[in-house]
């Protein structure tokens, strides 16, 4: 009896121990570092560090991609850092794409829940992976792997993309070649554009260099 009261005891105070290290919610007045940000005290941790309705609204998708993504990730959704998770919805209106990009930190899942998306990925051997997505489908995307979302319907689509970090990253490829000071020479080296075409896009994409 003795023996058993113990072992009860004993869990008892290892699941108490535990709790204290239930969750990690990030404390957003620190650095995010690539293990994610420090914890916000546990007395400060309030029901809102878990919850948020920002995934409630249609974005705005007046933009020169036609689509706006609007992540809930660690920075956004405190609750989910160092919990290998979150989230995002995706708009795009019709026309709208996401352009080719990458997650550096995580893999995805994207789910359709309105409209019809084109959706595919490119593996490192080159090879494309592509579908046109409805309502209710699903598709995996894998870590790091090149890939893009664009309404393939005439009327607005809706998606959810999960992943697998609280920080998965969001690198879109022609905003990284175009959209920063590079000289339009080096940039015209590295992609083998011309120089009118290199120009152009980064008139278009906000680039100077
Ligand atoms: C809790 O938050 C308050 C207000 O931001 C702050 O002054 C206090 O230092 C925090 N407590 C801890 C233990 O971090
Ligand atoms: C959407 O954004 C555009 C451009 O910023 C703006 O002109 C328009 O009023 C916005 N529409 C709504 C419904 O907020
Ligand atoms: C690119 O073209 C512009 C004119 O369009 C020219 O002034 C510039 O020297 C060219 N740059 C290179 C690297 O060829």
């Amino acid at each position: 009896m003795i023996h058993i009261l113990l072992i009860i005891s004993s869990l008892f105070i290892i699941s108490t121990h535990a709790a204290v290290q239930d969750f990690c919610v990030a404390d957003l007045k620190g650095q995010e570092s690539p293990a994610g940000y420090s914890c916000k005290s546990t007395i400060n941790v309030t029901v809102e560090d878990f919850v948020s309705s920002s995934l409630n609204i249609a974005a705005n998708t007046s933009n020169i991609i036609k689509a706006v993504v609007t992540p809930a990730f660690s920075a956004q959704l405190p609750g989910v850092n160092g919990l290998g998770i979150s989230i995002a919805r995706l708009d795009l209106a019709p026309g709208g794409v996401i352009p080719m990009h990458t997650h550096p930190g995580g893999s995805e899942l994207l789910l359709v829940t309105q409209g019809v998306i084109k959706a595919g990925f490119i593996s490192s051997a080159n090879k494309v992976y592509m579908k046109t997505l409805k309502k209710g489908d699903i598709m995996v995307f894998p870590k790091g792997l090149l890939h893009f979302q664009l309404n393939a319907g005439g009327v607005p689509a809706v998606a959810f993309a999960s992943f697998s970090s609280a920080s998965p990253g969001l690198q879109i490829t022609d905003f990284a070649l175009f959209a920063n000071d590079l000289p339009s020479s080096l940039v015209e080296k590295t992609t083998f554009l011309d120089n009118a075409t290199v120009r152009k896009l980064k008139a278009v994409l906000g680039g100077t260099g």
